[in-house]
C-alpha cells in the first residue's frame, strides 16, 4: 500500500469523521451494574475511576475537536438512568444532556448506542435479554431517552455487536454471567433482536424521524483455498450465521447499518473441522490480524444486501507504540473511499476508541486510544498518529 499513501482520500462532504467510545469503558465507577458486580468479585479486572470521562468529558471533546474529529460515538449507561427497577436517577439524565450538549458546542455530531453490553444489576438479576419477558424493560428505557434526551441525539443504535455478547457471556462463559450454554445463547441472540425492534418501535413512537440502527460486528471471512468447496461452504456458513442472520431479524427496523469491523478470517474446513488459517501477518497488541481491505468487501456486500446508508461505528487497533495505527486508519479509509466511488452510501467513520480505556477481559492493558490516558495523573496525551485526521481534512 506505500504509494497509495500519497492517494489524497476523497471523502464526501459532510462525512462524519470521529471516534467512539462505551460508558463503561471510560466514564469509571459504574456501580450498579453486573460488570461493577463481577468485577469486585475479581471475575474480571476492575474497572475503578478508569479515565474518568464521567468528570472530563469537557477536556475529552475538546480534545477530540482538536485532532480533527466532527463526530462522537458514546453510550449511554443505563445503569446510571435507572438504577432501581422503575426509578430514574434525574441527575444522571441531567448529566448526559449536558454533555451531549457540549458536544454540539465542540461541533461533534452524536451518535448514541443505549446498550453497550453492560445491565443494570436489577435487570440482570432477572435474567438481563435472555429472558423474552424482559424485553420490554429496554423497550421503557428507550422511549425515556427518546422522550428526555431525544432532542440532543442525532443519530441511534440501540444494541452493541448481539453476537458478539451472546459468544462471549454464553458461549465462551468469559463475560457476565459467565454461563456456557447454548441454549441460552440462543435465547439472547433472538431476544437481542426482540429488544432492538422493541426499541425502535418505542423511540419512533416518541420521534418518528429518529435514524436508529445497531453496531454490527462483521467478519470479513474468506476461503483459504478459493478452488475448494468445502472451504466456500465454511465462507457461506459462517458469513450467514455471524454476519447476516441477526441483521435480517432486524433488517425491517434498520434506518441505516452500523457496521464495527475488526476481523478477518480464512476458513479451511476439513478432517479437523473448520479452522482458520493465514494467522502470520501484521497483529494488533490484541493478537488481531489486521487487514483493511476487509472493510471494504464488507461494505460492498451489506450495499448489496440491503441497500441503506452505513456508517462505520467502529474500526481500531490496539497499538501501544502507536506505530501500526497511522497507516491502519489511512488503510481503512482508503478502503471505504473506494467502496463509495463504487455506489455506496457509506456516511461517516468512528475510530475506536477516542481515549484509552477499559477493555472489558482484558483491563486497562489494551491501547485502542487516539489519546492517551494517564491512569495515575489521569493526564491525557494526544498520540502522534492522530495527526491523520488533520491531514484527512486537508486532502478532501
Ligand atoms: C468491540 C466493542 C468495544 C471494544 C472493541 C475493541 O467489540 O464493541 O466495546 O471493546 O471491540
Amino acid at each position: 500500500m506505500k504509494d497509495k499513501k500519497q492517494t489524497p482520500i476523497n471523502l464526501p462532504n459532510g462525512f462524519l469523521l470521529g471516534a467512539a467510545t462505551s460508558s463503561h469503558q471510560v466514564e469509571g465507577n459504574n456501580t450498579n451494574n453486573d460488570w461493577w458486580h463481577y468485577e469486585q468479585q475479581d471475575r474480571v479486572p476492575r474497572s475503578g475511576r478508569g479515565p474518568d470521562h464521567w468528570h472530563r468529558y469537557e477536556e475529552d471533546y475538546r480534545l477530540a475537536k482538536q485532532i480533527g474529529l466532527n463526530a462522537m460515538r458514546i453510550s449511554i449507561e443505563w445503569s446510571r438512568i435507572e438504577p432501581r427497577e422503575g426509578k430514574v436517577d434525574v441527575a444522571a439524565i441531567a448529566h448526559y444532556k449536558r454533555e451531549l450538549q457540549y458536544m454540539k458546542s465542540q461541533g461533534l455530531t452524536r451518535m448514541v448506542t443505549l446498550w453497550h453490553f453492560t445491565l443494570p444489576q436489577w435487570f440482570a438479576k432477572q435474567g438481563g435479554f435472555a429472558k423474552r419477558r424482559n424485553v420490554k424493560h429496554f423497550a421503557n428505557y428507550a422511549k425515556l431517552i427518546a422522550q428526555e434526551l431525544g432532542d440532543e441525539i442525532d443519530l441511534w443504535n440501540t444494541i452493541n455487536e448481539p453476537e458478539v455478547y451472546t459468544y462471549m457471556s454464553s458461549l465462551r462463559g468469559l463475560w457476565p454471567p459467565f454461563r456456557k450454554n447454548p441454549l441460552r445463547g440462543l435465547w439472547l441472540f433472538f431476544n437481542l433482536a426482540a429488544a432492538h425492534r422493541a426499541a425502535y418501535q418505542a423511540i419512533k413512537t416518541v420521534l418518528p424521524h429518529a435514524q436508529i440502527s445497531i453496531a454490527k460486528n462483521n467478519v470479513y471471512n474468506e476461503p483459504f483455498r478459493s478452488d475448494s468447496w468445502l472451504d466456500r461452504l465454511a465462507v457461506n456458513f459462517t458469513d450467514w450465521y455471524g454476519n447476516y442472520l441477526f441483521l435480517n431479524l432486524v433488517k425491517n427496523q434498520l434506518d441505516f447499518i452500523g457496521l464495527n469491523y475488526y476481523f478477518y478470517h480464512s476458513l479451511t474446513l476439513g478432517f479437523a473441522g473448520l479452522q482458520q488459517k493465514n494467522l502470520d501477518g501484521p497483529k494488533s497488541d490484541m493478537g488481531w490480524r489486521t487487514f483493511p481491505e476487509g472493510i471494504y468487501h464488507l461494505i460492498m456486500e451489506l450495499h448489496r444486501r440491503y441497500n441503506k446508508p452505513i456508517y462505520i461505528t467502529e474500526n481500531g487497533i490496539a497499538n501501544a507504540r502507536d506505530d501500526m495505527r497511522q497507516d491502519f486508519i489511512r488503510e481503512h479509509l482508503e478502503w471505504c473511499d473506494k467502496a463509495i466511488e463504487e455506489g455506496a452510501d457509506v456516511k461517516g467513520y468512528f475510530y475506536w476508541s477516542l481515549i484509552d480505556n477499559y477493555e472489558w477481559a482484558d483491563g486497562y492493558d489494551r491501547k485502542f486510544g487516539l489519546i492517551e490516558i494517564n491512569y495515575e495523573t489521569q493526564e491525557r496525551t494526544i498520540r502522534p498518529s492522530a495527526e491523520i485526521f488533520k491531514q484527512i481534512k486537508k486532502s478532501s
